[in-house]
C-alpha cells in the first residue's frame, strides 16, 4: 500500500474533518486512529495530553509510515502541535479553532468559541484571537457534554434536545452573549451535532468549523511533498485507470470503538 494519510483523534470527532479531506485527497489511502484508551481529551490536563499524544503518534508513525498526519482534534492540537511538529519528520496538519473566519463573518463583532474545557483555556486560542480577532469580542465556552452527546449520536442513541439547548445557553448567557452571531465549533466532535445545535438556537446563528481549511492544507502539503519527491502525485493514477482509484479508508487498532458507530458512519457517507 502507498503511504497513507494518518488521521488522529481521541474518538469519532475526527470523522467530521475526514469527509472534507477525502474530497480534497480522493486518491489517498486514509488510516483513522481513535485513541479510545485516552478518550475524552477535553477533561485532561495539559501535561497528560502533552505526554500521551506525542508518544502515541511517534509509535503510529513508526508503524504505519504515513506521508502526512492530520491531528483532527482541537484539544491535542492547541496543546501539543508545536512539539509534535518538531518531533516528527512528516508534515502535520493540526486543527485549531476557526477564529480567523469567524472574525471575518461576524457582523456584530461578537462571536462564540465552543470547545472542550482544555481547548478554550489554551494560550494558543489567546494568540489566535489577538492576531485575527482583535476588533471582536470572543466569548469562550467549554463543554464536555457536547463531546459525549456527539459520540452517543454516532452510536445511534437518541438524546433530548434540551441537553443541547442547555450547552448553547451557557455560551449565549455570558455577558454580551446576546450579541453573538457566529459560533466556532472548536472541537471536531461538535460539527457532528450541528443540526441539533441549529435546532435549539434561540435565533439564527452561523456555526462554523475548520474542516475545509484543513482539507486545503492537506492537499497543499501532499502536493508539496510530491514535488519534493519529483512525483506528479503521491498516489498516482495508473496509466490504464480512467478515474483516480478511490482512497481506501482503513480503521486501525481501535476498530472496536468504531464498530458501534459503523451504521451511522455509513449513513453519513463517512
Ligand atoms: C475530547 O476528546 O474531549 C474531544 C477532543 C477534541 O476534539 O478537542
Amino acid at each position: 500500500m502507498s503511504r497513507p494519510v494518518l488521521f488522529f483523534d481521541s474518538g469519532v470527532g475526527g470523522l467530521s474533518v475526514l469527509a472534507a479531506v477525502k474530497k480534497a485527497l480522493p486518491e489517498a489511502p486514509i488510516l483513522y486512529v481513535a485513541d479510545n484508551g485516552g478518550f475524552p481529551y477535553g477533561t485532561k490536563s495539559e501535561e497528560e495530553i502533552a505526554t500521551r499524544v506525542p508518544a502515541l503518534l511517534g509509535r503510529l508513525v513508526e508503524r504505519y509510515d504515513p506521508a502526512l498526519l492530520v491531528i483532527a482534534c482541537n484539544t491535542a492540537s492547541t496543546i501539543a502541535l508545536p512539539f509534535i511538529r518538531s518531533a516528527l519528520q512528516i508534515p502535520v496538519v493540526g486543527t485549531v479553532p476557526a477564529i480567523k473566519p469567524a472574525a471575518l463573518l461576524s457582523k456584530s463583532h461578537v462571536f462564540g468559541v465552543l470547545g472542550t474545557e482544555a481547548t478554550i483555556r489554551q494560550p494558543y486560542v489567546d494568540h489566535l484571537s489577538e492576531e485575527f480577532a482583535s476588533d471582536c469580542t470572543v466569548i469562550r465556552q467549554g463543554s464536555a457534554n457536547l463531546v459525549t452527546l456527539a459520540e452517543a449520536k454516532l452510536r445511534g442513541e437518541k438524546s433530548d434536545l434540551a441537553l443541547y439547548r442547555a450547552e448553547l445557553d451557557r455560551l449565549l448567557q455570558q455577558p454580551e452573549g446576546d450579541r453573538i452571531d457566529v459560533v466556532v465549533l472548536a472541537c471536531t466532535h461538535f460539527p457532528l451535532v450541528k443540526e441539533e445545535l441549529e435546532a435549539v438556537s434561540p435565533r439564527p446563528l452561523l456555526f462554523i468549523d475548520g474542516s475545509e481549511g484543513i482539507a486545503r492544507r492537506a492537499r497543499y502539503l501532499a502536493d508539496q511533498l510530491a514535488r519534493k519527491c519529483e512525483l506528479k502525485s503521491l498516489w498516482p493514477v495508473k496509466p490504464n485507470e480512467k478515474h483516480p482509484p478511490k482512497g481506501q479508508l482503513l480503521y486501525t487498532a481501535p476498530t472496536e470503538i468504531l464498530m458501534p458507530f459503523r451504521e451511522n458512519i455509513k449513513k453519513r457517507g463517512l
